[in-house]
């Protein structure tokens, strides 16, 4: 992989195939790894998102990046993340996407998960998550297995969408 620049890096926006594909495991943590990530925390920044999954850079590996510090919480980078636990407890809450811009709506998800994943140390991690973190985790990691929060709608909250979608479709460089 060439070294791109960050501000080279394009968001993948809704209608982009690399958003509806499962994104690969990362077998390896190497130097391009890390520089993947930092530049992943730089778009996010730059894009002032909460959250970000490689593929809504059009790469297509299992890494996501996540900076709730706004909010009192962590900032995090994992690789390959999995939820192996999640709440019978279901809570609605408002969400956003930087690769389907302008639209927020309620998604419904687990209130509380467990989640295994590794760092850029290449060690193992796992821990429960709750609130806002548990909400940004569940999301991104969706991306990483082609989901996007539109497809969890209820289907006539979707059709809705269906003009704006059209015009966010357009958004992605040909
Ligand atoms: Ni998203």
């Amino acid at each position: 992989m060439t070294k791109i620049a960050v501000e080279n890096y394009q968001l993948a926006f809704y209608g982009n195939k690399v958003l509806k594909s499962r994104a690969k495991e990362v077998t390896e943590i190497t130097q391009e790894i890390i520089e993947l990530v930092d530049a992943m925390f730089q778009v996010m920044y730059r894009e002032r998102g909460i959250g970000l999954a490689a593929p809504q850079i059009t790469i297509p590996k299992r890494i996501i990046v996540v900076d709730l510090s706004a909010y009192k919480g962590p900032s995090l980078a994992l690789v390959n993340p999995e939820i192996v636990r999640s709440s019978d407890n279901l809570v609605s809450y408002e969400e956003g996407c930087l690769s389907i811009p302008g639209i927020m709506r309620d998604v419904l998800r687990p209130d509380e998960i467990a989640i295994k994943g590794i760092n850029l140390d290449g060690k193992e991690v796992r821990f429960d998550a709750d609130g806002l973190l548990a909400r940004v985790l569940q999301h991104e990691i969706d991306h990483l297995n082609g989901i996007l929060f539109i497809d969890r709608l209820e289907p006539h909250v979707r059709r809705e969408l269906t003009s704006e979608l059209k015009r966010i479709k357009k958004l992605n460089r040909t």
